[in-house]
Parts: structure tokens; sequence; C-alpha cells
């Protein structure tokens, strides 16, 4: 049985697509998978949580993407995801990763870098433009920090990350956030750069209070990640509502994560841990974890 974890990405998504390196971390859930050499003439199958991936649609597609770039064409691989899907919680890498593992279990022999380079193929068909952080993360599990073009380096920590996670908003699409983040490059280049710089400084300030236990530090540098992320009109109601409960039931900070425009908000959880941040969510109806 192959696994791989979602993740969350702590800072820099976004700034990560143009070169700026963001930190993301791998969480508990993740997806499952099997494979097997196919009956021989019948070819490859992907079954998604019981679902057959049809002939011509998009799934079926990232999967023989992803299977060439193995070298092995003729295998059935049966999945299971435990990541909803669409709300930032890298459910699509971590299938791709958790299926290309599955499939080198059948072969001779396969690199990381051919693992990787597979989820990349697999990841493509999804968004388009991935920066690739999501099948990182999903590969290495824990802590990285990612930069496009790359790769990733652990980040080892002093103490486990207290995080709770809501799924604040809708599912939405990674492939038109990132568009709508392309737009306004085009339309105000210069703002544009200083985001992003003033994102590089604030990655590079995250990673030395990750890495030094500070998480005081650490929370106030994911709100200020936040607000330079609405400033990209990433954020939404329902986004900035999970994140102000969150600080009013004592999180040290909280913001959106992944492309944002719907999906999940992360807290960095006090010494208190989660359930007051995640009872007060419960409160409000949101979804949590
Ligand atoms: O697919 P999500 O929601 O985990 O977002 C991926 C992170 C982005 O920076 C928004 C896109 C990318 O390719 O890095």
């Amino acid at each position: 049985m192959a696994f791989a974890s979602g993740k969350v990405i702590l800072c820099g998504e976004h700034a990560v697509v143009y070169g700026v390196p963001a930190i993301a971390v791998g969480i508990e859930r993740g997806v499952e998978a099997t494979a097997s050499i196919a009956p021989k003439g019948s070819g490859p199958q992907l079954v998604i949580d019981d679902r057959i991936a049809h002939k011509d649609d998009e799934v079926s597609r990232a999967f023989a993407a992803l299977l060439a770039q193995l070298g092995l064409l003729d295998v059935v691989v049966r999945a299971r995801s435990a990541i909803p899907v669409g709300v930032g919680l890298g459910a699509s890498a971590a299938l791709g990763v958790a299926i290309a593992r599955a499939v080198a279990e059948q072969c001779e022999q396969v690199s990381d870098a051919q693992l990787l380079a597979g989820t990349h193929a697999w990841e493509e068909v999804f968004h388009g433009n991935p920066s690739g952080v999501d099948a990182a993360c999903a590969l290495s599990g824990g802590c990285i920090r990612f930069e496009r073009g790359k790769g990733f380096v652990p980040l080892s920590l002093p103490r486990a990350l207290p995080l709770a996670i809501a799924v604040a908003g809708p599912a939405s699409s990674t492939k038109e956030m990132v568009a709508s983040v392309a737009r306004q490059k085009d339309r105000k280049p210069e703002l544009f750069s200083q985001n992003l710089e003033a994102i590089r400084t604030l990655v590079k300030n995250a990673e030395l209070a990750l890495t030094a236990g500070d998480l005081k530090g650490l929370g106030t540098l994911l709100n200020y990640n936040q607000m330079l992320l609405a400033g990209w009109m990433l954020s939404t109601e329902a986004i900035e509502v999970a994140c102000q409960c969150a600080r009013e039931a004592g999180a040290l900070g909280a913001k959106l994560t992944g492309a944002g425009g719907g999906g999940c908000v992360i807290a960095l959880c006090d010494e208190a841990g989660p359930e007051p941040i995640l009872s007060a969510w419960r409160s409000l109806g949101i979804e949590c974890f």
C-alpha cells in the first residue's frame, strides 16, 4: 500500500509561482493507493474512491501523463483519499504521489526524480502552471522550504506545529486563482513585484521563527501574509470570518492556505492547543479538524 500526505502552505503561496520560496507542511490526512499489472490487452485503469476514471476525461489524461514518466503503461490503480478536494490541502498532488508510488512498486527501479516528474506531469493537467510545491510536500512529508526550479529542503522543527484547519469556503479552482493573480501582475507590475519582495522577506523570517520554535513570531508573520494575499483578492468573507474567529479564540496567527478564493484557513495554536479554536469554529458551523 502506497501513501502520500496532504499539505498546508504556511506561507508563500502564489508568490512561489514567481520564484519566491514557500514553506509547506504535511498533514496527517492523505491518500492510499495500490497497483497491479492490468490483464493483457485491457490497458491502464484508475479507480478513485470506487469511481472509475473514464477515457478522455481530465483524470485519465493526468494518469496517462504520470504513467508515461514512469515508463509503465498497463497498470490498474485503486486510490482512496481522505482529503477534501479543491480546498487547498493538496488533494490532487497527494493523489498523484500515492499513485506514482503504487505504480513504482510494480516497476524494476524508479528514482525520486522520476516520481517527482510523474507527479508534476499529473499536476500540470489540472493546474496548468503548478509551482510544484504541493507535489514536493506530498513526496517529502514533514516541513519543507520549496523553491520553484530548485526543489525542496526539509526543515527540522524543534517542536510539533500545533495547527487547526478550517474548511472555511467552498472549493475553488487553483488554475483560475493563479490566472487571476497573473492578471494583477500584468496590470500593475511594479506593485506586484513589491508585494513579491515583501513575501520573500516574510518567508525568510518565518523560516527563522519556525526553526527557532518562536511560534508567536511565526503567528504574526502568518497574519501579515494573509493581508498580502487579501491584497491580491484571494480572500473571501468566509475566510476573513474564520481568521478573525480563530484569532479571537487565541490563535497566534491565521490565514488562508493554498489558492484561496474559498478553501481552507489555518490557525497556529498557542499553548492551549487547537481545542478552543476548533470549538469557536464549530459554534459558527465551520467544518474543521
Ligand atoms: O492547489 P492549492 O490550493 O494547494 O494551491 C497551490 C499553491 C499555489 O501557490 C496557489 C499554486 C502553485 O502552483 O504553487
